[in-house]
């Protein structure tokens, strides 16, 4: 499955770390993960939701069950593929927890999402790289899922096996509404013309179901939910006490389900 990132033969992998015939070698970190990112990160791969304290948020709203029916909808759209499955993107690792069991690859470019998802789940392997130079062989996936993550279809197409699928979540255009904060002159048209490009699912997509829900969060939720999210960066953007929120977002994949 993975793929030597300075020369692209197959790994081998070991106990105590990767290897390929021509003798490029990986250890592997506490945890059990690969860091197979070589030649700097590529691609806008800096993302505000790496900071240590959106990890933890994240894993502790995650591990709560509030986003609970996006992960059932997912785990349906995964379904049982014909060969491993690579979450993109994977931060700390809940939604590959949540799939059926089978042959797992979790992969960020955030060492710090990979090291609590290698912790977190030792029976899955995680690798630190990049979305937009997969470590992985050419048709060697059964499925690829990004959640809220990066996803170069293009990269997909090269690592799928033909008869393999992938599957996003992206955010609809209601999803946490009521946490952004109200834009106004060139910022509100701006963002008029992102939500309005959210009203559809990827158009790569073969098919696609929206997932809407409202949540009913305790302060503490609501607070870990803000962490956890870009929308924190935001100007002008705050979240104090409980709150009511809707989630909305599209699961959509290269087969029908
Ligand atoms: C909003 S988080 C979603 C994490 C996880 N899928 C979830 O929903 O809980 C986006 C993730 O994408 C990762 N990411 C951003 N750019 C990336 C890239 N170029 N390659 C791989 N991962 C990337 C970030 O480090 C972050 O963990
Ligand atoms: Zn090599």
């Amino acid at each position: 499955m993975l793929a030597c990132p300075h020369c692209a033969l197959a790994l081998t992998l070991t106990d105590t770390g990767a290897a390929c015939a021509n003798r490029h070698m990986f250890d592997r970190g506490r945890g059990g993960y690969l860091n197979l990112l070589v030649g700097g990160r590529l691609g806008p791969t800096v993302t505000a939701g790496d900071t240590p304290d959106a990890l933890v948020a994240r894993r502790r709203f995650l591990t709560a069950g509030h986003y609970a029916p996006i992960a059932r909808m997912l785990a349906a759209a995964v379904g049982s593929p014909p060969g491993p499955v690579l979450d993109v993107g994977c931060g700390e690792g809940y939604y590959l927890s949540q799939l059926a069991a089978g042959e797992h690859y979790g992969l960020d470019v955030s060492k710090a999402a990979v090291q609590m998802a290698a912790r977190a789940f030792p029976a899955t392997q995680f690798v630190v790289g990049t979305a937009y130079r997969l470590p992985v062989l050419d048709h060697a996936a059964g499925a690829v899922i990004s959640v809220f993550a990066p996803h170069p279809f293009a990269e997909f197409a090269r690592v799928l096996r033909p008869d393999g699928w992938w599957v996003t979540v992206t955010p609809g255009p209601g999803h946490l509404q009521e946490m952004r904060p109200q834009p106004t002159g060139q910022a509100a048209h701006k963002t008029r013309e992102r939500l309005q490009r959210r009203a559809d699912p990827p158009p790569e997509a073969a098919h696609a179901v929206r997932v809407q829900y409202l949540l009913d969060l305790p302060a503490e939720a609501a607070r870990d939910l803000f962490l956890m999210t870009p929308i924190r960066w935001q100007a002008g953007a705050r979240v104090d006490g409980p709150a009511t929120v809707t989630v909305d977002v599209w699961v959509a994949s290269t087969r029908a389900w």
